[in-house]
């Protein structure tokens, strides 16, 4: 079943019009569907999409049955041989029947908590009637939806809204991924933005009645990105409407549906008392993301799948930048790079490494990946920093101006940077079409005689093979490079190098006395980079660098150095603490800053950086290794981060804003220490009296790590059963903070409770992520982790195949462990392997991971 990029051959019709019927009913809701086609090629029959559960009643050709002998219905298609078709224009109209009601997948059209609603990226619009389902074909569509629910919601402006039906007109041609219906007993919070051009758009937040007075940040997120659009990109929203649908029951964070965002409530719904910082950050982020879509993935939409990265690529590069104006920018820089190194790397070091537009798939809901996002969006940031500020500014300019309304391609994107700045990306290319993450070696060759004193770099790139792909030829690799004098001053300023070869070296002149490097600034490419330094170097670093990403990694590079050490049994540590105290005392730097260089590399992390060394990690010394280091780094700096830890406290009620959020983020990161060696005192007194969810959950975790959370968790669950975003983090924290020796037992217990409702993405998420996030609790060395997790998608992938393949990415790196671990590994896999009726997202999935063993 697997599709080739290779293979893309235009849609042999063109669609004019789109009009759909809706008639609602939880288990027999009928479409009608009235397609205007016009033949592109007479001599092709015409191939729909349409899956097995949608039944079709009755199927007219300009208002005529076709003779049956030439229509043909398999699985997923619908065919109609071209016989029967007119040569010229003709409509195309069918009456299916489907059942909502019974779709647990969450593809297409279904129920939650009673509302009506659909999700049909990427290719989910083939289960609610027959259709060209592919995102090439675009149509302006008008939909009428019949309903006794009071609000009903579809793409574009509202046309008429009665008793029991409601009509809407998206006048901007939409591939089906696009489509989206709501309807349901929902109450809006209500604002208004006027554009540039002063088209007042009517802006809704639609949430369950009792939800208002959780969705007002969300609106607050949506006029800030409108906002931005308009002053960065110079993009304008382009309808009367913004609807905005937050649903309890949704696979992934939430989806860009053309004037109908439909959005997971956990990216919609705050409150102090129930979301913490990180939430509101990333429900900013996330509504800002879809809002952007609408130029990048709606106005432009990609001709094929493999084009995936095209959207999603470049609009997580458009929510960093939106972040990045809105809170600190050095920060946010630090915590894209984190994740891109926990979820990004570890893919790409794995068996299910893939390039950013991958050449071939089986299903490609498996390819909503690290890679394609946020490798994508890194990209991105690469070809800004070789092309300038300018040139990218006018490279974008042109994209909108050359493909408005198209369905484009990654050699389209391509083309408008070449020809906005005359710059061949033939090689730069690679980084779309070749897996894996490039290995960086740096030398350094300093000459006190040449030049009035020479600093020459040689850098060497080498990226190892992944799978189907063994010979990497060289990439384009910025690397921004500055010099930091003996005295601690800036003697370079940031220079942007460019390697093009497998080694390369540049110089610098004039410098005097021998500078240390400070590089790859800003982490100017997506790449490993190895180089020979000491640590008092690093702690010189730490100190003076005057690029806060680079200055943060010397500080990471430190207490990794210090890990991995203490993780194979030697002693290690002293320069990591002592410079991270000075760093910590240092009130000059931002707190958010400063609470990100005092947070340990994670288990995860620190196993991705010794497989990448070619070490093979052992979880549990990596997890006492951890241990050991946070509880001398709070021996020796006791006293400092009592004091960082009464003074960050931030008084007066909660604001979810960007300084507060800082500041509460270098207390918690003390408390975080503190707790190694006050037995849990003040994380105690912190969860009793704080108002706010951050701090609550953050003296949560800290009582579960000393074993003293029961009577705390008693009294979350007591304050909120009712709540269930609430409910999921109650489920994921036990799980996740627990002593790894126990982890799955806690997570087999509370898989057996009446209020595990697995059904639910999101619950189901929270129990397994949360062990999967347990490092050494998921890679058990009996193989617990793995049984309960193969157990559990087995059963999840039944119901709803998505989730369960997504959440296998649990055994992604299951290659790079001991024997033990991985014969235990292998046996789920397989177990999964030879489930009967898998279905075709986890299939491929497993055997992608199996084929790596
Ligand atoms: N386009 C959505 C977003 O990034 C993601 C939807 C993916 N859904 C899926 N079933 N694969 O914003
Ligand atoms: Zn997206």
């Amino acid at each position: 079943d697997t599709r080739y990029l290779a293979d893309y051959q235009p849609f042999p019709f063109i669609l004019e019009e789109t009009r759909l019927d809706f008639d609602l009913a939880p288990d027999a809701t009928r479409v009608r569907a009235n397609l205007k086609m016009r033949p592109r090629d007479a001599t092709k029959d015409l191939v729909l999409d349409g899956g097995s559960a949608v039944e079709l009643l009755s199927l007219h050709i300009d208002g005529k049955v076709p003779d049956p002998a030439l229509v043909a219905r398999d699985d997923e298609t619908l065919t109609i041989a071209a016989a029967a078709l007119p040569d010229a224009p003709f409509s195309l109209t069918t009456e299916v029947r489907i059942d909502p009601s019974s779709n647990t997948a969450f593809e297409g059209l279904y129920l939650s908590g009673g509302m009506f609603c659909t999700q049909c990226e990427a290719e989910g619009f083939r289960h609610i009637t027959f259709y060209p389902d592919r995102p090439d074909v675009m149509a302006p569509f008008r939909v009428t939806i019949r309903s006794e629910k009071p609000i009903l919601l579809s793409n574009g402006n509202p046309v008429s809204v009665g008793d029991g039906v409601a009509e809407w007109h998206d006048p901007w041609p939409k591939p089906a991924y696009l489509f989206a219906l709501v309807a349901g007993d929902l109450v809006a919070v209500r604002d208004v933005f006027t554009t540039r051009s002063g088209r007042r758009v009517d802006l809704n937040v639609w949430v369950r009645p009792g939800d208002q007075d959780r969705a007002g940040f969300a609106m607050e997120s949506l006029i800030k990105s409108m906002k931005w659009d308009e002053d960065v990109y110079g993009r304008e929203y382009d309808l009367d409407v913004f609807n905005i649908v937050a649903v309890d029951d949704f696979n992934m964070g939430a989806m860009e549906n053309k004037g109908l965002n439909i959005f997971n409530s956990k990216l919609v719904l705050a409150s102090p008392e129930t979301a913490t910082d990180a939430d509101y950050e990333r429900i900013e982020s996330v509504i800002a993301h879809e809002y952007f879509h609408n130029w990048t993935g709606n106005r432009i939409t990609c001709r094929d799948w493999f084009q995936l990265c095209l959207k999603e690529g470049l609009t997580v590069f458009r929510d960093q930048q939106f972040t990045s104006d809105m809170r600190s920018a050095p920060v946010k820089r630090i915590e894209d790079v984190r994740a891109l190194r926990a979820r990004q790397f570890r893919e790409d070091q794995g068996p299910l490494a893939h390039p950013v537009r991958p050449d071939n798939y089986q299903e490609i809901n498996n390819f909503y990946t690290a890679t394609v996002y946020e490798k994508g969006a890194e990209v991105i940031g690469m070809l800004k920093r070789l092309v300038g500020d300018d040139g990218y500014a006018r490279a974008l300019d042109l994209y909108f101006e050359r493909h408005d309304g198209e369905a484009a391609t990654i050699e389209d994107w391509l083309k408008v940077f070449e020809d906005a700045t005359g710059r061949d990306l033939t090689q730069f290319k690679r980084w779309y079409t070749d897996a894996g993450t490039p290995h960086l070696t740096m030398a350094e060759d300093w000459d006190e005689a040449a030049s009035g004193g020479q600093l020459t770099l040689t850098f060497s790139q080498r990226t190892p093979p992944t799978p189907g792909q063994d010979d990497k030829p060289p990439r384009v690799i910025p690397v921004a490079v500055g010099l930091i004098g003996p005295n601690g001053d800036e003697v370079q300023a940031t220079r942007m190098l460019e390697m093009t070869e497998a080694q390369q070296s540049f110089s610098f002149d004039g410098l005097g006395a021998r500078p240390v490097v400070s590089a790859l600034r800003g982490f100017s490419a997506p790449v490993v980079l190895d180089r020979n330094i000491d640590d008092a170097t690093r702690a010189f670093l730490l100190a003076h660098d005057t690029d806060p990403f680079a200055r943060w990694e010397a500080g990471r590079d430190l207490a990794m150095s210090a890990l991995i050490s203490l993780s194979q049994g030697q002693a290690a540590g002293a320069d990591y603490i002592d410079a991270i105290g000075r760093l910590a005392a240092d009130d000059g730097a931002d707190p958010a800053f400063r609470a990100l260089c005092l947070m340990l590399p994670g288990d995860e992390e620190i196993a991705t950086r010794l497989a990448a060394e070619g070490v093979t990690p052992d979880p549990d010394a990596i997890h006492s290794a951890r241990d050991d280091l946070a509880r001398r780094v709070a021996d020796a700096h006791a006293d400092l981060l009592s004091d960082l830890y009464d003074s960050m406290a931030v008084s007066g009620a909660y604001s979810p804003d960007a300084r507060s959020a800082e500041r509460r983020s270098l207390r918690i990161a003390a408390l975080g220490l503190l707790n190694r060696i006050d037995r849990g005192d003040r994380a105690e007194v912190l969860f009793g009296t704080a108002g706010n969810m951050t701090e609550r959950m953050a003296a949560l975790i800290c009582l579960i790590r000393r074993g003293r959370g029961q009577a705390a968790l008693e009294a979350l669950h007591d304050q909120f059963d009712d709540n269930r975003l609430v409910m999921d983090k109650w489920f994921s924290v036990q799980v996740m903070a627990a002593d790894p020796a126990q982890a799955s037992g806690i997570a087999q217990r509370l898989a057996a409770r009446n209020d595990f409702d697995w059904k639910n993405p999101n619950r189901f998420r929270a129990l397994l992520g949360g062990l999967a996030g347990n490092h050494a609790g998921f890679h058990a060395a009996d193989g617990s982790g793995y049984d309960f997790t193969a157990d559990w998608l087995m059963r999840m992938d039944k119901v709803n195949p998505q989730i369960a393949a997504r959440m296998s990415t649990a055994f992604e790196t299951w290659p790079r462990y001991d024997a033990e671990r991985r014969e235990n590994a292998r046996a789920a896999l397989q177990r999964m392997a030879a489930m009967d009726g898998i279905s075709r997202n986890l299939r491929e999935m497993v055997s992608r991971m199996i084929a790596a063993g």
